[in-house]
């Protein structure tokens, strides 16, 4: 019998949603651990879990506000006009989360593609990303986890606005866009359905594109 204390599994004995609250590192580290050790991180991460979410990047309140931190950070710099955008948002969780730190509305659309199980909620503007770019003119736009071989962010980055790109620069978008100028934040605190934990092998980055680096040298 498993004690009822222990906070990794919800009432049926699934592992609980690593996203149904936004938690501090070190728990969502723990959660991931134990799903690592007793289970198996990429059902967990496709499903498998008490909210029967699909997982990409693994939000934690320390990656949030260092989000939030380089995002407001940015905007202050250029003093773009405009809301941001958040382009192939699947469930809009980055941005549910983001918004407590942030001060300028955002925006989040996605094509809702059918080759994904995401459950994407009824707010969640249905649109490319290219035309969202084109309707909504943004200060600022995020991408998270762009499909491996997309070039997408290729015509973002054209737009010259500053993009926040988050992901596995092996597994996601395509790897020329790496050839273009972009600032790679090193964060401590990404974690993704990619990494090894027990390992402490970590595959995910912040990457920004059209920003300078003497804005974040402070
Ligand atoms: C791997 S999921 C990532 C979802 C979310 N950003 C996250 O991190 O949980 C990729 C998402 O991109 C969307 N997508 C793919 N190509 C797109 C495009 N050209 N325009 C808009 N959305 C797109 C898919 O519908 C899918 O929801």
């Amino acid at each position: 019998m498993r004690p009822t204390d222990d906070w990794t599994r919800a009432s049926n004995g699934e592992f609980v949603d690593v996203h149904r609250e936004l938690v501090p590192y070190s728990r969502a580290l723990e959660l991931l651990e134990t799903v690592e050790r007793e289970f198996n991180v990429k059902e967990y991460c496709s499903g498998s879990n008490a909210g029967g979410r699909w997982l990409f990047q693994i939000f934690n309140e320390e990656f949030v506000r260092e989000l939030a931190h380089v995002i407001n950070t940015a905007l202050k710099e250029t003093g773009n006009e405009g809301p941001i955008l958040e382009v192939m948002g699947g469930d809009g969780r980055l941005s549910d989360f983001l918004i407590q730190w942030i001060e300028k509305k955002i925006i989040v659309t996605d094509a809702k593609s059918e080759r994904y199980n995401i459950a994407y909620p009824k707010h969640i503007e249905r649109i490319d990303a290219l035309e969202a770019i084109d309707r909504h003119n943004p200060s600022l736009v995020i991408v998270c986890w762009e499909p491996q071989w997309s070039m997408t962010a290729f015509d973002i980055v054209e737009s010259r606005v500053p993009v926040v790109w988050i992901g596995n620069p092996d597994k996601c978008g395509h790897p020329d866009l790496f050839d273009i100028p972009h600032l790679r934040r090193r964060t401590r605190y990404a974690l993704s359905r990619h990494d090894s934990f027990a390992a402490r092998e970590f595959r995910t980055d912040i990457f920004l594109f059209n920003c300078d680096i003497s804005w974040f040298e402070n």
